[in-house]
């Protein structure tokens, strides 16, 4: 056991006293200072793991953090180091933006769950590109793309368009995430016709990025779980007629049934953890069996242990990631999943 595993148990309880944003944000510090200080080197991979070949690209494990946690790149270094094989960093605005007002970030302890309406408070790509510049772990390194909340959704496409040229070249992957439920409209961007427009456009860029840079870098696109099967069979429909290079199952649920009754259940936002879970798994599922063999999907909501994370790999993902599990568990799930994830 390393000392960062050794010390969260015991920095929980403080922690979960806090304000849950200001425990996030003190975290996220943390890490950094950790990592400047040597303090988080042994954590590493454990056992025979990776490579993984997926997308053209090489992922040195199966296990990911996923986006929101490191919304302005600043600690990519420190979670390759704690032993994620990817980071997927935003989402990121073309402008800088604060989000929503505060308290916007809740803790449900009784259903390991969380509710979020942070609203995309980012530094704005261009901050972000230029950390990544600098970075040095060997993590893959996705970038997630949103809109900003004060683009109209005809306007949207544009938008992506900026982020995705400016991420380009530093990026290992792009995430375009048309399923946050806290920038008012964006999932409408799930709509058959609005994700060809917007899928077509994309490709489209990356094609002349790509002769531009001499590197592809795949387009993902990450979806809700609060889809009906239509929607479903749609959104699939598109991401095959458009050879879109992977999906990313799932964002946060608006759906409360899972938590009916607790005390924070009505604040409005996106509820993940262990209550998302079975939701997740059923439209990862239901894409898995729709979209191409080759296509990937990776696999996030409610991974809370290495269990979770062997049971979203036999619904068919390729690559699993965590966020609320990370606050729950500390760094040892890390451990726990790469044990039991090859
Ligand atoms: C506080 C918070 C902020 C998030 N921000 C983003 C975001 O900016 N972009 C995004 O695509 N997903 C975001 N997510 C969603 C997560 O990436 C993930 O899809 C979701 O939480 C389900 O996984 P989990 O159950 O492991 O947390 C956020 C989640 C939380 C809890």
């Amino acid at each position: 056991m390393t000392l960062i595993e050794k010390f969260y148990p015991m920095m929980k309880p403080w922690l979960f006293r806090l304000d849950a944003e200001r425990a996030h944000t003190f975290t996220v510090k943390m890490m950094v200072i950790a990592h400047r200080l040597g303090m988080l080197k042994s954590v590493g991979p454990i056992g025979p793991v990776g490579p993984v070949g997926l997308m053209g690209l090489s992922f040195p494990n199966r296990l990911g953090l996923a986006a929101g946690m490191d919304k302005s790149a600043s600690a990519v270094d420190a979670w390759g180091a704690i032993g994620f094989g990817s980071v997927e960093v935003g989402t990121l605005t073309p402008r800088p933006q604060p989000g929503n007002p505060k308290p916007r970030l809740f803790r449900l302890p009784e259903h390991e769950a969380l509710i979020n309406r942070m609203g995309f408070n980012n530094p704005g790509i261009h901050s972000a590109v230029s950390k990544l510049q600098r970075r040095r772990t060997k993590a893959i390194v996705g970038v997630n793309i949103g809109k900003n909340f004060d683009t109209p959704n005809e306007g949207a496409v544009n938008d992506y368009l900026y982020c995705l040229k400016v991420a380009y070249p530093v990026a290992d992957y792009i995430a375009v995430n048309i399923s946050s439920p806290n920038t008012k409209g964006l999932r409408d961007l799930q709509a058959e016709g609005a994700v060809r427009q917007l899928i077509a456009a994309l490709k489209t860029e990356q094609a002349a990025l790509k002769k531009e840079h001499g590197k592809t870098v795949p387009l993902l696109v990450k979806i809700a779980p609060d889809l009906n099967d239509m929607q479903i069979e749609a959104l699939a429909r598109v991401f095959n007629e458009q050879n879109i290079d992977g999906v990313i199952a799932t964002n946060t649920t608006i759906d409360r049934e899972a938590v009916t009754g607790h005390a924070l259940a009505q604040e409005t936002g996106g509820l993940s953890g262990a209550p998302v879970r079975e939701r997740s798994n059923l439209v990862l599922q239901a894409f898995r069996m729709l979209l191409k063999e080759q296509m990937p999907i990776i696999g996030v909501g409610g991974i809370l242990n290495g269990a979770d994370a062997v049971e979203k790999m036999k619904a068919g993902a390729a690559l699993v990631q965590v966020y609320s599990g990370l606050v729950y568990r500390g760094p040892g799930l890390v451990r726990e999943i790469l044990e039991q994830v090859k």
